[in-house]
């Protein structure tokens, strides 16, 4: 009688690759979760696809940042390189999703171009998220999955990516995405930190929010978005479930690097059992409307559904 289920094929599995690392790097604040090398991504790869696991998210880690973010769109940077590898490994058994933003790129640690007063120029960055479409689509990736939160960034995307021949690669749209404190540990993740102390409530959703969440959803869809993201998860299913009631895409919703670390640390001491508890969270994500839900936990999960 249950509505809903929870199935492998639903879970995508976040993963980083850090350029010139030769071993992988357990992240401090995530536990269970590494920078990868490009050696140990590709293991790690195949342990998911043994387990299940259809799909990845990459995020990269470049050995150089500047301004603009050069390494995100260079043919030979971290990203484009994996890509490469990874589709001529596993070629159509694994979905290569690839993080668009320029932030782990970008010696500010902004998601975009910023201006003297340091501020976020968002036409600009627009024409670097074409070129970073455009090098990951050639590099091989399946889906570009932008995540900076600039106005009008999927249609300037799908421009891109369709003036270079590129027509037939889906945009994932992170398209109500929170200025949440749920990516702190991520940002450990991908050495990200922003200068000055600053933050992205400029560019990402407040919180307090809900119908903002729908006009931003609007807005991708008319801009082509293929399928649409939520992010975080946990704390924004009733943005789920209203997605859900508003559009027939599919809907990813993300369980956060945040999201993870506290029921491992919570489990770590002993106050409650992860994998129940993890496995009750995808199952509301799911039952709130999500179609597939980008997770740390994939791999652990994956184990327990096979
Ligand atoms: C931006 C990006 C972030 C996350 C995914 N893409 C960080 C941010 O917006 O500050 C967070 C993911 C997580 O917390 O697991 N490139």
């Amino acid at each position: 009688m249950a509505e809903h289920h929870l199935r492998r094929e639903d879970l995508i599995a976040p993963l980083f690759v850090k350029e010139g690392a030769t071993h992988p790097v357990e992240i401090s604040t995530m536990p269970g979760q590494f920078q990868h090398s490009e050696a140990s991504l590709l293991d790690e790869c195949h342990r998911l696809v043994g387990l299940g696991i259809r799909a990845v998210l990459l995020f990269g880690l470049p050995t150089t940042k500047d301004a603009v973010g050069s390494q995100a769109s260079d043919p030979s940077g971290i990203v484009q390189r994996a890509i490469a590898t990874l589709k001529a490994t596993f070629g159509d058994r694994l979905v290569v999703m690839a993080d668009l933003c320029l932030d782990e790129y970008t010696d500010h640690g902004h998601c975009g171009i910023v201006r003297g007063d340091g501020t976020v120029d968002n036409d600009q960055t627009l024409v670097r998220y074409g070129e970073v479409a455009v090098a990951q689509a050639r590099a091989g990736a399946d889906v570009v999955a932008p995540s900076g939160m600039m106005d009008g960034q999927v249609g300037a995307i799908r421009g891109a990516l369709d003036a270079a021949g590129f027509g037939e690669v889906p945009i994932l749209a992170y398209s109500a995405k929170y200025a949440s404190a749920l990516y702190g540990p991520f940002r450990d993740a991908v050495d990200v930190t922003i200068a000055g102390g600053g933050d992205r409530r400029a560019y990402q959703q407040d919180p307090a929010n809900a119908r903002e969440a729908m006009a931003e959803i609007d807005l991708d869809l008319d801009e082509g978005a293929d399928c649409i993201m939520v992010k975080p998860a946990m704390s924004y299913l009733d943005i789920i479930a209203a997605a859900r009631a508003r559009t027939t895409v599919p809907i990813v919703a993300y369980h956060v690097s945040g999201e993870y670390s506290m029921v491992r640390a919570a489990a770590a001491l002993g106050y409650l059992d992860e994998e129940a508890v993890a496995m009750e969270q995808m199952l509301a994500i799911k039952r709130a409307g999500a179609d597939l839900i980008c997770t740390y936990f994939a791999a652990q999960l994956a184990e327990v559904l096979a």
